[in-house]
């Protein structure tokens, strides 16, 4: 079997009908019948890639076998946003009078959607501290269809303990869900600990080059049969350019990653010892409450890390947090992450009102958090941007 570079550069080549080497984008909206017959063939196909736009695509469906293959899954399938990818993947599965089991970190979005959309068409959800296994456990219902995880989290960088949540959902017939947005396939493959749906926002790390938004689920071919039936109807497809982008951003995944893991970590540890640095969240310290269980289920440890900036009030760490957000140089101050590169944002400004605390419904964000996304720059300029941008506090 390919090894994993060799699948970022071949995997699901065969979609590529024609003799370019490059898959061409196919920039189409529908695609000739030769006949009634086979019209109607493609018509009925489940992700046919040549009938029409929403139904499937070729770019589509090779980036979707690839991610599908890095996530050890049987079938996958691409969306418009990583929202669409979590959204639909949800939907997918449960119906009103049906509950959910999810964190008490994860993304903005993904909890608004939980709590307020989810909320309104009668779907419960509950809401566990992710680092308490028994949290999970004692939250199961009779109606509980789905334990929904995101770890490492965002922006906590909290994680779950996946292979207890895989077995706890195989003991109680309930399906297990991860967004494995932070961690990337090269870092984290859920599916090696029972981890039956894995969604991404291709956005990040998968696209890799701050150029395109997408979303992937990946799980038995089943399953994203259900979830195509929902895409379907939902409508939000990826656009063949952008598919085409991610598919292009692809053939990088383990070199880009590697490099921003090696970035990160170093980052991580000169901060460490910075004394204006009060903490700083990164699974790959030793520092990190819960180092040895990311040791155990990751190969590597992100370019994520959430710092916070010391002050004798909450007043102080703002204006420090905003003073080092306006000195760094190459760290640009924008939301999204995974890139090549380096951002930096301000979750307190940014999410503060949508997120949840870690035991409540309070946001939780100290006023002197930032989130980083380290990039594949140089690490010593990276280590200089910080220098400089925190010399003047
Ligand atoms: C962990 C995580 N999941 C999902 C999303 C949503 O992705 P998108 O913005 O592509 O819809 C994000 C976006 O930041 C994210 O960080």
């Amino acid at each position: 079997m390919a090894k994993l570079e060799t699948s970022l550069i071949h995997e699901g080549e065969h979609f590529n009908t024609t003799k370019s080497v490059v898959t061409p984008i196919f920039q189409t909206s529908t695609y000739l019948a030769d006949d009634i017959d086979s019209f109607a063939q493609a018509a009925a196909a489940t992700k046919s890639p040549e009938f029409y736009h929403r139904h499937g695509n070729p770019n589509n469906s090779q980036a979707a076998a690839l991610i599908a293959k890095l996530e050890k899954k049987e079938d996958a399938l691409v969306l418009a946003t990583g929202m669409a990818a979590v959204s639909t993947a949800i939907l997918a599965v449960v119906k009103s009078g049906d509950h959910i089991i999810a964190q008490n970190a994860h993304y903005a979005a993904s909890l608004t959607f939980m709590r307020d959309f989810l909320l309104q068409y009668g779907i419960e959800v509950t809401q566990v501290d992710q680092t308490d296994n028994n949290a999970f456990e004692a939250a199961i219902r009779p109606n509980t269809k789905l334990i929904f995880v995101e770890t490492p989290s965002n922006p906590n960088l909290d994680i779950t303990d996946l292979e207890y949540i895989g077995k706890l959902g195989k003991e109680h017939g309930i399906l297990t869900m991860i967004d494995n947005t932070f961690a990337s396939p090269i870092n984290q493959v859920p599916a090696d600990f029972g981890i039956d749906i894995i969604v991404h926002s291709a956005t990040k790390y998968l696209g890799g080059h701050s150029d395109l938004t997408a979303g992937v689920v990946c799980g038995s071919a089943a399953y994203i049969e259900k979830v195509w039936r929902r895409s379907l109807l939902l409508g939000a497809s990826l656009s063949p350019f952008d598919s085409w982008l991610l598919l292009r951003g692809l053939k990088t995944l383990a070199l880009r990653v590697r490099q921003i893991n090696e970035n990160a970590l170093a980052l991580a540890h000169w901060l460490e010892k910075h004394p204006l640095i009060k903490t700083v969240a990164y699974v790959g310290l030793e520092s990190h409450p819960q180092h040895e269980l990311a040791k155990k289920q990751m190969t590597g440890f992100t370019g994520m890390l959430a710092i916070e900036v010391d002050g004798k009030d909450d007043a102080e760490q703002f204006e420090r947090a905003q003073a080092i957000l306006s000195g760094l140089k190459y760290f640009h101050n924008a939301v999204s992450l995974g890139g090549v590169e380096s951002l930096i944002t301000h979750p307190a400004s940014m999410w503060g009102a949508h997120q949840s605390g870690k035991n409540g419904n309070q946001p939780s964000f100290s006023k002197g958090l930032l989130r980083v996304s380290v990039g594949i720059e140089h690490i010593d300029d990276l280590i200089a941007d910080f220098e400089g941008a925190l010399q003047g506090l």
